[in-house]
């Protein structure tokens, strides 16, 4: 439907299109309690890249996949996601003031607040994927497969090594086992999630899908290392040089920028090589994991 239109025209109709649906499915702000209404609004709406719906919206499109039950799967995702910064940056983690060119949610508001935020976009996302069309086995399907990958299995349990690691020079097999935790597990299930919305997989299909996934899943925070290390905080929207100020094992302090930057370039060439059996079909997911590894922001 949109092949054949250039990528940066897709994302950006697809970043509105979000918009608009997250906005519908989170509380609205005059509902009571205002202020958290209010707070949750702030942590998701207006900001961010949105990575994650992208990759379910071009993951979705492999299976043409029906729109409900894809943006369902974006906008939770992206509900968890934006709950995973919210804690991040507050003072117990990694005690950030900027994110996403506006203060924080404990420094606008305040850090029970900020707590309460993650709460409440955690439970919302399960909602709005156990709602809406579609059949009842596919949506427990998406839900088991968003509650692996958030927690400490995946996302949860990565910050949790994160925060241990903290003044710790790690094996470089240890760190990787961190990022495929705390971010490509996120990633990863963005991917399984788009295709889900669209059918069953079979098993070559999951394995190709699964390989991509977590090469740009690795790629996504191996890059996230390297900007925090070399772009500045205007432009990341966050404060730059955090990792190194807080002495956090990171691909930058383990294997150097030129090591990191060779490897972000390698995982995204497994990228596009897991896709092949996709054909034309996979353009978006192939253009997803050179704006991942491209990216200056
Ligand atoms: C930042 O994620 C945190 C990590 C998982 C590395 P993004 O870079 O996707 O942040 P937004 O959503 O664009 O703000
Ligand atoms: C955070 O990693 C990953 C999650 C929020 C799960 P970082 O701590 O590196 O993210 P930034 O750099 O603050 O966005
Ligand atoms: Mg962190
Ligand atoms: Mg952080
Ligand atoms: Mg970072």
């Amino acid at each position: 439907m949109t092949a054949g239109m250039p990528f940066s025209d897709w994302s950006k109709g697809v970043q509105a299109l979000m918009e608009v649906a997250l906005s519908t499915l989170l509380p609205a702000m005059e509902k009571t309690p205002q202020r958290l209404h209010e707070a949750m609004r702030y942590a998701v709406l207006d900001g961010g890249k949105r990575v994650r719906p992208l990759l379910v919206f071009a993951a979705a499109d492999v299976f043409d996949a029906p729109r409900d039950i894809t943006v369902r799967g974006a906008a939770a995702v992206e509900m968890i996601h934006a709950y995973s910064l919210v804690h991040d940056d507050m003072p117990c983690m990694d005690d950030d003031e900027l994110r996403r060119g506006k203060p924080t949610v404990h420094i606008k508001y305040d850090e029970a607040t900020a707590l309460l935020v993650g709460d409440a976009l955690q439970t919302q996302a399960f909602l709005v994927l156990s709602e809406g069309e579609g059949e009842s086995a596919r949506k427990l399907a998406m839900v088991r497969l968003l509650a692996d990958a958030s927690g400490s299995l995946g996302m949860c349990g990565g910050q949790a090594i994160d925060l241990e690691s903290v003044g710790e020079k790690l094996k470089l097999a240890e760190l990787e086992q961190m990022h495929r935790m705390k971010t490509g597990a996120l990633l990863r299930a963005s991917v399984l999630l788009g295709a889900l919305s669209g059918k069953e997989l079979s098993e070559a299909e999951s394995k190709a899908l699964d390989a991509y996934a977590k090469a740009i899943g690795l790629a996504f925070q191996v890059v996230d290392d390297i900007l925090d290390a070399t772009a500045d905080s205007a432009t990341l929207g966050k404060t730059a040089g955090k990792d190194a100020a807080d002495d956090k094992p990171t691909y930058v302090s383990i294997l150097g920028l030129d090591a990191s930057r060779e490897l972000a370039e390698k995982l995204r060439h497994e990228a596009h090589d897991a896709l092949a059996m996709f054909g034309d079909k996979a353009q978006r997911l192939c253009e997803i994991a050179d704006l991942i590894v491209q990216r200056k922001m």
